[in-house]
């Protein structure tokens, strides 16, 4: 059970990313719970969509933040569920910079009390080569620019809660449920059923990750934002250690491959999958330990396994052959 906010006046949100996977999610359930809310849309098509769904939408991009700054006013919830830095170029621009793409809107919301969730990620461990990291494990040494833009725009979001912003990260790893999601569907299963096989990279079949359902990352978000402390930081990990091979199987049987998997070279794996390729073949282990015992969340939606054997992947047709 997901708790109320006494207050109904505070009941007004903004999802940043809400025509995304996560944020369309994440939407919904504030809906759901009484808010309002206004969803940035970066086309015509997605403000229509959000429309529909009962969202206002926002004509606006991260690009040119001033629209999305102009309408902190009319809400008390900033959630940020948009890019996490694909190019490298922008990575590389904030780090020589000094500042992010959401510096200004940050700023824009000191000593207002208003509540700003920014939606990270496991990667921003890197290889977690079999630790399961908590919030507090101090993080890899890494020189991958994506990776330190991104530990960079925590620490920037949790400081603003010096600056009176009730500010709080939450680090997904892998996320799956209602068909979507960009690893099983866009990667692994697509690549299975256009290809007839379902690869993992050679050696780290042992290889661990951790994993959550859209939908009890909509509950933890709901959580976050009426129980969790300023400055905080949250995995958002309901699964710990589902192996690679096991998701690699399940793969396979969702193609109606009957579970045969095949091993390939990184390089092989980089050039089917690109950049993802890298991270296909690293352990990404962290704890949801503290959301559970700190914010009382319990996911329980079907694992990563089941949903992609008889969960929404095969319902969606992922299932049934490959695509025209
Ligand atoms: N999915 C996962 O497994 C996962 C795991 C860990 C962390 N995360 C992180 O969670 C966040 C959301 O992921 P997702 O999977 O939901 O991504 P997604 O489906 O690609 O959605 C991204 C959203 O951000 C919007 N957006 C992108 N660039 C923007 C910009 N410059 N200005 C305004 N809006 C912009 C997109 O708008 P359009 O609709 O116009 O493109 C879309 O609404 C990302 O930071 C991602 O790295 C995701």
């Amino acid at each position: 059970m997901i708790p109320q906010k006494p207050q109904s006046s505070k009941l007004r949100s903004m999802v940043i990313g809400a025509t995304g996977y996560i944020g369309s999610v994440v939407a919904e359930r504030l809906l759901q719970n009484g808010y309002s809310v206004i969803g940035v849309a970066r086309s015509s098509a997605g403000a229509d969509r959000l429309r529909d769904q009962g969202i206002e939408p926002l004509l606006a991009s991260l690009e040119e933040p001033a629209q999305i700054v102009n309408r902190l006013a009319d809400v008390d919830v900033v959630v940020y569920a948009a890019y996490g830095y694909n190019r490298p170029e922008a990575a590389i621009f904030e780090l020589e910079n000094g500042t992010s793409h959401l510096t200004d809107l940050l700023r824009s919301m000191f000593n207002s009390g208003k509540t700003f969730i920014l939606t990270s990620g496991t990667g921003v461990v890197g290889d977690s080569a079999g630790i399961v990291y908590a919030e507090d494990t101090p993080l890899p040494e890494t020189k991958a620019p994506i990776t330190l833009a991104r530990r960079k725009l925590e620490n920037e979001v949790r400081a603003a809660a010096e600056n009176g912003v009730r500010a709080i990260v939450l680090r997904p790893p892998t996320v799956y449920g209602r068909g979507g999601g960009f690893v099983v569907p866009r990667y692994l299963l697509d690549y299975a059923l256009a290809h007839r096989e379902s690869v993992y990279v050679e050696g780290t079949e042992h290889n661990k990750r951790s994993a959550v359902h859209v939908d009890d990352l909509a509950d933890l978000f709901l959580l976050a934002l009426n129980r969790a402390e300023p400055g905080s930081l949250f995995n958002t990990a309901a699964e710990t250690d589902v192996s690679t091979i096991d998701i690699a199987t399940s793969v396979s049987k969702a193609a109606g491959l009957e579970g045969r998997t095949r091993a390939v070279s990184l390089e092989e794996a980089e050039s089917i999958f690109g950049h993802w390729g890298i991270w296909w073949a690293q352990h990404n282990q962290c704890s949801g330990d503290r959301a559970r015992n700190e914010l009382g969340w319990q996911p329980n939606r079907l694992s990563l396994l089941q949903e992609i054997e008889r969960g929404s992947y095969a319902q969606s047709g992922h299932a049934l052959g490959p695509r025209p």
